[in-house]
């Protein structure tokens, strides 16, 4: 996730860029840029680090500019130059969240073709990158940066040089800007969010999107270009929402908009009232709201350029990102460490790795792994995970781990973390940043990432034969969209927050994979709500938890496994019957707890490709990547309980982002 922004119109374009920038910055500040056109030329001054960074570089060079200028008052523009970033009344910007290439000045947007000509601001991924660099490559173009991005900017010179668009009637060729940009567009795979400029149209700003937000603001002789509307509220309320498949060409006086098949297209803006802090939370309350909501999207991102299709269907997992050893298949035994939420991860890992890989898989806790002894051969395999990649004990069991000998591989939201940077390789989640204390959208997409690992290895272990490969990466790819389907019915979990919010004591359980992420949900209610919260397994409840249960007690049962059904159905009746008030987050369809529950929530069921082996519905696999969607009511109750007590959820008290020291 990275912020583009752009503007035309007849004031001086930098200001008003890094003010939308700034707008911006909760989408990433890895590193910030800006591409001016000042009359036939474009000039980029970008740099590694937060908008602020870039502020200081453009002041000291406005410094030294003035100094200039006294010093040779005398001399015409043409004389000095005249190349002036401060003037110039176009231009495009970028804030990063580095995804491919580790922040960096030259990694930062925005990119240009060889001869600075055309400069583009990108937010999303271009899945097929490599295979463009390629083909560039073999048309003598040399490339300066480790981005995907920076493939878009040579095409579009390549077409506008090579391609000219010819007119039917005189048979003449004529360069085509617009043109060119559209063949680019064709080669694309992935998602985008595009702002481009050239050096020889001063007079527009060309931007496409797909997958990836886009709006247009509409001033008075002035347009302007953002990924969200906190970018432009200061400029204009009156605002175009791209869609899909959609090009617009901004001039400082109108807007073209056409749709995918090149046709022009009109619809009305719509004037946004909100706040200017509203906005930036993309109108939602808080920023763990938003992350929740960013859920689907962020494991289609995390998901999607990892599959390999036969047709439409997903029939492999592309892992050369990590150059995937297959020996690590060889090994009958993996050592997961975090910590906290990451943990939890892990710990869902563990049941994964079992089932799917049949590997049995040792998930530490970071800060307890570090100060054992802990038993390591060289070449074991160590995954560590973090959101952050800055956990200071979950660095200090990943320098034990490689001093050992282990092949370490990160599991992380943050490029060019520590973690990212000492780590043997590194698998990235693409969450987008995550803001809020809480953990949300890292949670879940770390999950898919661990299900790629161990349906990787179950295939080559040959634990999985091709037909449940393939089930499972088909019930992979609907979790985005489950999700979002989950996230439309928040409101069932709103009000029954509002019922339960003042409960004393909170217990979560489930059996299996339904425990392990009985753990994060637990802990999620107790840092946003901080009601006294613990999960277990379902098992244990008469081993000792039952004993505090009581009126003021709500149990949450999650239950995926349709095979122990009857037991947690006897678990509920065991604390409904000392007065606990009872929640239970199963499959659509399943009616096992609705008479025992006082809440059902349902999440929905993977549909399931014919298996013939098994009796329909009895796969076990299918239930395998409940956990993924089971947390998101959990993560909504945590949310709803936390406003209900007044409390603020983006910053719990006592707790921190990111623990970088003990
Ligand atoms: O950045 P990390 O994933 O290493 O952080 C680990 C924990 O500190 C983190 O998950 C913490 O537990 C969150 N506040 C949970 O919501």
């Amino acid at each position: 996730m990275c912020g583009i922004t752009g503007y035309i119109g007849g004031e001086a374009a930098l200001p008003i860029l890094l003010s939308s920038l700034k707008k911006l910055e909760y989408r990433g500040y890895d590193s910030a840029g800006v591409a001016l056109l000042d009359g036939g030329d474009i000039l980029v001054r970008k740099t590694k680090g937060r908008i602020s960074v870039l502020e200081e570089k453009l002041a000291s060079e406005e410094k030294t500019e003035a100094k200039t200028e006294a010093e040779t008052e005398a001399k015409t523009e043409a004389e000095t130059g005249g190349k002036n970033v401060f003037g110039a009344n176009a231009g495009i910007g970028h804030t990063r969240w580095a995804t491919h290439g580790e922040p960096s000045d030259v990694n930062s947007h925005p990119h240009t073709d060889e001869a600075d000509s055309i400069a583009v601001v990108h937010n999303g991924i271009i899945e097929n990158y490599l295979v463009l660099r390629d083909w560039l490559y073999e048309r003598g173009v040399s490339f300066r940066s480790e981005t995907d991005t920076e493939v878009i900017a040579h095409l579009v010179t390549y077409y506008y040089q090579n391609e000219p668009e010819v007119n039917p009637g005189t048979g003449l060729g004529t360069r085509n800007i617009l043109g060119a940009v559209r063949r680019t567009l064709s080669r694309l795979q992935g998602s985008y969010a595009l702002a481009i400029i050239a050096a020889g149209y001063r007079d527009r700003i060309i931007v496409a999107r797909k997958d990836s937000p886009l709006i247009i603001g509409l001033g008075r002789g002035e347009n302007l270009v953002a990924s969200d509307i906190p970018a432009i509220l200061s400029r204009t309320r009156e605002v175009l929402f791209m869609e899909d498949g959609e090009l617009a060409v901004l001039y400082r006086d109108r807007v073209d908009l056409f749709n995918e098949q090149g046709n022009s297209v009109t619809r009305p803006p719509t004037h946004i009232d909100w706040t200017e802090e509203a906005a930036e939370k993309g109108g939602y309350a808080h920023f763990m709201l938003k992350e929740i909501h960013d859920q689907p999207k962020a494991l289609q991102d995390t998901l999607r350029p990892r599959l390999r299709r036969s047709g439409d269907k997903p029939v492999d997992i592309d892992f050369d990102e990590i150059n995937f050893d297959p020996r690590w298949a060889k090994r009958d035994r993996v050592v997961i460490i975090a910590c906290g939420t990451a943990w939890h991860a892990a710990m869902v890992g563990k049941y994964a790795f079992e089932e799917l890989a049949r590997i049995g898989v040792e998930a530490d806790i970071a800060s307890e792994f570090r100060y054992r002894n802990p038993l390591l051969a060289p070449g074991d395999l160590v995954i560590v995970i973090s959101q952050s990649g800055e956990t200071a004990d979950t660095l200090a069991a990943m320098r034990l781990a490689k001093k050992n000998g282990c092949h370490v591989l990160a599991l992380t939201n943050v490029v060019g973390s520590t973690l990212s940077r000492e780590a043997d390789t590194v698998l990235y989640t693409w969450a987008g940043p995550e803001i809020a204390v809480a953990s949300t959208k890292a949670f879940t997409t770390q999950l898919m990432c661990l299900y790629l690992l161990a349906l990787k290895l179950g295939r080559i272990r040959g634990c999985l034969d091709e037909g449940n490969f393939r089930r499972c990466l088909a019930a992979l790819e609907q979790i985005p969209g489950q999700c979002a389907e989950l996230l439309a019915k928040q409101d069932v979990i709103q009000r029954f927050a509002s019922r339960q919010f003042n409960k004393t004591k909170v217990f979560f359980m489930g059996r299996q994979y339904d425990y392990a992420v009985s753990l994060e949900n637990a802990l999620k209610l107790k840092e946003i709500s901080y009601t006294h919260s613990e999960a277990f397994a379902a098992g244990e409840l008469k081993h000792g938890p039952i004993a505090l249960v009581d009126k003021t007690t709500l149990v949450v049962a999650a239950a995926t496994r349709v095979s122990l059904f009857d037991k947690v159905v006897s678990n509920i009746r065991e604390v409904s019957s000392r007065g606990a008030s009872t929640l239970v987050i199963t499959w659509e369809g399943e009616s096992a707890f609705t008479k025992t529950a006082d809440e059902v929530f349902f999440i929905p069921a993977p549909l399931w490709e014919d298996d013939k082996t098994e009796a329909a519905g009895q796969n076990r696999f299918r239930e395998c990547f409940s956990p993924i969607l089971s947390a998101v009511p959990a993560q909504l109750f945590a949310y709803y309980c936390s406003i209900q007590r007044g409390n603020d959820p983006d910053k719990p008290r006592n707790l921190a982002k990111s623990v970088t020291v003990e």
